[in-house]
């Protein structure tokens, strides 16, 4: 095999954010509610001088720089996001501007969407390119991420900001593993944007939570029979055979439910109601042997607090290191389980022999269970520039130190960044006058893009600080 997976990755994220601490006395709710009841400690975000196309010409920018990568090695470049600015005009085309230079202007591949999927599918049309008769034998790159903002409300502080840029290619440090997928798709309104004058999304928070449970259900069912009808006479799949379990992650708290419920799955998989007596789960699990996983187990206090109990340590050892980036940007959607991704590589050190689970959630809806495994030894060339060890990925990436040196704003300065978004969208739509963006570019860091304005065919002009 190829060994097809991620060589290289980076994340841009915003220089700006709030805390949620200090969000939650300024919205008046009892103390601890996003703190501890979502699971948050800061979120990113941006005013008017930042949209999704400069966010992802940054995340590129970033990673060709870092990582010493020449454009003319790249045969396909694809944006996951739900970050809609036009609705013909994909990103993609707006970061060829980046490889203008180079002369390589042969790189297949546009925008993909579906809430917080798109990213997903990029990843796999590109891995599926590299498998297929049709690639050339250069690398590709995927760049995924949003701007997640809500309306003033309860889902205003599960907002956040991100953009992560992979370079995908063969003889990986982190492979996708092959034929091992569980896939679930269905038609739900849990959280839509009919609105187009407007960036906020309809969400129904509650449908949204089963909606993404009930998929992680179906997906991990999935993935279990592809697992073991591909290790045919090796033991069953479980969480045991996963080292490191990664979550698309709106708020912390879901995802540590998520773990849970995986434990509770392999309780209810692990056989009839004689057999699972057997099952370590079966002291916290026995009186939900009746409910299994029927409409009566999704939101189930009972049975939240029962399957967060049982999975506490697995939480910690499996789930807690991949959650650092999610904590303190926010939800990036698209952008979110790749930035766990990040976050684990991060926090573990050797990733060696180590396979990931990865979900991925998209509302609508549209989700996958998928896996990597870490894989150092394939490598002829350890030492190329291309960052094909996940040390020299942390290493590049910084993460923690760029972190600290973000800037701290008020809710209040929050605030005012959401309505002078909210006016740049309307005036975005409003031709014939030419957009002039307000927020202070001082907080623009230095070398990456930022929108200059908007003219009056609502053409788009970047600049460089
Ligand atoms: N201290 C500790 N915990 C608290 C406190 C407190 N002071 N106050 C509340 N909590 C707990 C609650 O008990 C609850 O815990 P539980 O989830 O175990 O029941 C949790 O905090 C959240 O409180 P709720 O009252 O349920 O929150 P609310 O209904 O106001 O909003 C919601 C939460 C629905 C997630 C909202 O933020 C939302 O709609 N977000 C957007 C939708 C979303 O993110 N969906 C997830 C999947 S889809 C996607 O990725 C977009």
């Amino acid at each position: 095999t190829r060994n097809i997976g991620i060589l290289a990755m980076d994340i841009y994220f915003p220089s700006t954010f709030v805390s949620q601490q200090d969000l939650e006395l300024y919205d008046g709710v009892s103390e601890g509610k996003y703190t501890k009841g979502l699971g948050q400690t800061n979120m990113s975000y941006c005013g008017d001088r930042e949209d999704i196309v400069s966010m992802c010409m940054n995340a590129l920018k970033q990673l060709m720089e870092k990582y010493n990568i020449d454009y003319n090695s790249i045969g396909r470049l694809e944006v996951g996001t739900e970050t809609i600015i036009d609705k013909s005009k994909s990103i993609k085309t707006a970061l060829m501007s980046l490889f203008q230079e180079s002369g390589n202007f042969n790189v297949e591949g546009v925008d993909t969407y579906n809430a917080c999927y798109g990213g997903t599918s990029a990843m796999f049309n590109s891995v599926q390119w590299m498998e297929s008769s049709y690639w050339d034998g250069r690398n590709a790159i995927v760049i995924t991420g949003d701007i997640a903002v809500y309306a003033k409300g309860n889902a205003r502080p599960t907002g956040g900001c991100g953009v992560v840029a992979m370079l995908i290619g063969p003889n990986a440090p982190l492979v996708m593993e092959c034929g091992l997928r569980g896939v679930h798709m269905e038609n739900a309104y849990d959280f839509y944007k009919p609105d187009l004058k407007s960036e906020y999304p309809y969400v129904d928070g509650k449908l949204s939570i089963e909606c993404y449970l009930r998929a992680l259900d179906r997906c991990y069912s999935l993935y279990k029979r592809s697992f073991e009808s591909k290790y045919v006479g090796c033991a069953p799949f479980s969480l045991e055979s996963a080292d490191y379990c990664v979550f698309h992650s709106p708020y912390n708290r879901l995802v540590q439910k998520s773990l849970g419920r995986m434990a509770y799955l392999d309780y209810i998989l692990s056989g009839s109601p004689e057999e699972r007596v057997k099952s370590c789960y079966r002291s916290f699990f026995a009186e939900f042997d009746g409910i299994g996983l029927t409409n009566e187990s999704y939101g189930n206090p009972k049975l939240d607090t029962a399957s967060l109990k049982a999975s506490e340590n697995e939480y910690k050892a499996k789930v807690l290191p991949s959650t650092t980036l999610a904590k303190e940007l926010g939800n990036c959607y698209s952008g979110s389980v790749y930035a766990s991704i990040l976050s684990l590589l991060t926090n573990v050190q050797n990733l060696n022999g180590k396979r990931v689970l990865v979900f991925s959630y998209g509302s609508g809806l549209a989700s996958t269970l998928f896996s990597f495994v870490g894989n150092y030894n394939n490598n002829n060339n350890n030492n190329n520039d291309s960052g094909k060890t996940t040390s020299s990925i942390v290493e590049k990436c910084n993460i923690n130190e760029r972190l600290q040196q973000r800037i701290k704003q008020t809710p209040e300065e929050f605030e005012k960044a959401m309505e002078m978004r909210e006016e740049s969208c309307k005036k975005q739509i409003s031709q014939g006058t030419i957009y002039n963006p307000i927020d202070s570019i001082k907080f623009i860091s230095k070398g990456s893009y930022y929108l200059d304005k908007i003219d009056d065919k609502l053409i788009r002009y970047y600049q460089q600080q």
